[in-house]
């Protein structure tokens, strides 16, 4: 699934925020995994299919941790207009934006975000 252009525009908000005080829903993280012919992509440098599928193991590893009924969903994303600093990753409906380039940085984003409800504040993008 691709964003919108109307969400692909969005920023990130600077207001720290709670994010274990949320509601029950559904979470989508996008991935940019924007291939260009030129290599300036930063899905093209650095190993988007493997990076996303990655991401997508992590989540299902760490399920029975979320709350009951919310469903985290990871999917592919064209170009999120942070390129030099990408992969970039957003999630959705928290806007937190992040710069996401090993998989530590995934394991961090998954277990201290996604699971605790903390933003990892050294990979977030402004
Ligand atoms: S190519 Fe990934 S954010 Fe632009």
């Amino acid at each position: 699934m691709l964003l919108s252009k109307e969400v692909r525009l969005t920023t990130a908000s600077s207001t720290p925020m709670d994010l274990t005080s949320r509601p029950t829903q559904d979470t989508y993280v996008f991935m940019c995994c924007n291939v260009r012919e030129n290599k300036l992509a930063c899905g093209n440098a650095r190993d988007r299919d493997r990076m996303l599928d990655y991401f997508r193991q992590a989540i299902l590893a760490r399920q029975a941790d979320f709350q009951p009924g919310r469903r985290v969903k990871v999917n592919p994303s064209g170009c999120l207009s942070h390129c030099a600093q990408g992969p970039t990753v957003v999630i959705f409906p928290d806007n937190v934006w992040y710069r996401c380039r090993t998989i530590e940085d995934i394991d961090a984003i998954v277990d201290q975000h996604l699971v605790q409800g903390t933003p990892v504040t050294h990979l977030t993008l402004p």
